[in-house]
């Protein structure tokens, strides 16, 4: 399909479907939204979606399924063993991706446990060109190490690189021979970089990747969660790329890995994970992880019904006009919020918009995590929930000090097909008052801090009264129905 041209206006992201079934929401008045993230202890995870207006705190599980994908519900058949739906499912991937030997888990972050557990060993060194935070969990879990080797450039907020994904080739070969080969059990190559801003990594650095992990004998694992949106950076963003179909693209970039696993609430659009396995003896070497820890090797704790779905889900993630939907929301959230001086995470990646809380907020030192204060800031100043992804969602070093985080987000992500232009222009909205009204956001502080993934669970303080005041202001801005 061809951008759609205006006759008086500037082309706009346009949603290339229609909705069929709604979920009403409801608007808090703000002096309750103040009562609902004291309670929730400063953190949105602890929100209750009810008290929720925009819902941006993932893509996880709540992309808008189609009628295509409902539709295939009906056909699951349920088993124990030997589901008819699983062999479709396993048919599609290996379609898609040439792989036949698929291994199903419930969702990302069990393949995740199923990697670390068969292949990492303690002092092990994982390298990746970030890690993902439930990736690394498990990874540490067992007693290895990450070693994280995105190019310096990727970290630079404002930039108009279109592969800010993408791994250092010279770091890595030095890590490799610094590490020993035989000390990194694989290397993990993420597409669209989750926590620094949904960034793209090109098919080009994948390939010179794994070949320098092949020149060394070590095993490729691409975690494929994010890949529909990497497919979409890939086509319209790399040199050679724009003719080829989505498809062939996918292909490519599968052929160079050993080991592809994903999130099927993020690919496929429906609520699930898998691990495809290209050599037959690993496969079988990891096998018996799954009904240990999942379920039954063929459906390996995922409904049927969910995984029928995503069965369509995938071939969905195949197509450019659905897989194009996201990443120009965000850019146009990205360059309307840049254009008024909006700190945010430049160029616009897949997922979500990023703000970059070190600078929007720069006020607030690091140790009172002003990513986390601007996302509750954000809640406060229109309901909506955003991810911190910064300090919060790192883990204190051995010794109990701070690990601070190399980039200080605010994530509000853009589930694929659910919001509307309207209803990303209320939140471009409210995130300028609250930029021109910054000062009044203040810091946070534990109160109950888990050891583990604290980001989920932990509790925490404003360190003074500033969610009161920034809600005084609204009210006089907008009123205290709003
Ligand atoms: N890998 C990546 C790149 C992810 O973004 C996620 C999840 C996972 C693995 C784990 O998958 O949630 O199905 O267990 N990301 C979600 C997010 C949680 O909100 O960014 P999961």
């Amino acid at each position: 399909m061809p951008e759609i041209k205006f006759y008086k206006h500037e082309p706009l992201p346009m949603e290339m479907h229609k909705v069929k079934i709604v979920q009403q929401l409801t608007l808090l008045p703000v002096d309750q939204r103040v009562r609902k993230i004291r309670e929730a202890g400063f953190n949105t995870f602890q929100l209750h979606n009810g008290d929720i207006f925009m819902d941006m705190l993932t893509d996880s599980g709540v992309n808008a399924m189609s009628d295509n994908m409902l539709a295939a519900m009906m056909r699951a058949d349920d088993a124990y063993a030997g589901s008819e739906t699983f062999f479709r499912m396993r048919d599609k991937l290996e379609e898609i991706f040439g792989i036949p030997n698929l291994l199903p888990a419930h969702q990302g972050r069990a393949c995740e446990n199923i990697l670390a557990t068969r292949f990492v060993k303690p002092d092990n060194c994982v390298i990746m060109n970030y890690h993902f935070t439930t990736a690394k969990a498990h990874i540490t879990r067992v007693g290895g190490r990450v070693e994280e080797l995105v190019k310096d450039e990727g970290l630079v907020s404002k930039s108009n690189l279109p592969f800010k994904g993408n791994i250092d080739l010279e770091k890595l070969e030095a890590c490799i021979l610094k590490e020993t080969p035989e000390n990194v059990p694989f290397i993990r190559i993420e597409a669209g970089t989750n926590l620094i801003g949904g960034q793209p990594i090109s098919y080009e650095n994948m390939k010179a990747a794994t070949d320098i992990a092949k020149k060394y004998g070590i095993l490729t694992v691409l975690d494929a969660s994010l890949l529909q949106d990497n497919l979409y950076f890939i086509k319209v963003r790399e040199e050679g790329m724009k003719d080829k179909s989505i498809r062939e693209i996918t292909r490519m970039i599968a052929d160079l890995f050993d080991i592809i696993y994903f999130s099927g609430r993020k690919f496929g659009f429906a609520r699930g994970g898998g691990i495809l396995v290209r050599d037959i003896d690993l496969f079988h070497s990891m096998e018996d992880l799954i009904p240990m820890f999942e379920g039954f090797l063929t459906y390996g704790g995922m409904s049927v019904k969910e995984m029928e779905a995503m069965i369509v889900g995938f071939d969905e993630s195949m197509e450019f006009d659905v897989i194009s939907q996201g990443p120009q929301f965000i850019k146009y959230c990205v360059d309307q919020l840049e254009a008024y001086g909006v700190p945010m995470i430049t160029p616009g990646g897949g997922l979500g918009a990023h703000l970059d809380a070190s600078q929007f907020v720069s006020h607030i030192p690091q140790q009172e995590y002003p990513a986390g204060a601007l996302v509750c800031a954000l809640y406060i100043c229109g309901g909506i929930r955003g991810m911190e992804r910064g300090t919060l969602s790192e883990e204190r070093n051995a010794d109990g000090s701070e690990r601070f985080a190399s980039m200080e987000l605010v994530r509000m992500a853009l589930p694929r097909r659910v919001f509307t232009l309207s209803q990303t222009e209320y939140v471009i909205d409210r995130v300028k008052w609250l930029y021109d009204h910054r000062d009044m956001v203040g810091g946070l502080r534990f109160v109950h801090e888990p050891k583990t993934l604290r980001f989920f669970t932990g509790i925490l303080e404003a360190t003074s009264d500033w969610p009161e005041k920034l809600a005084e202001a609204y009210k006089a801005e907008f009123g205290a129905d709003q």
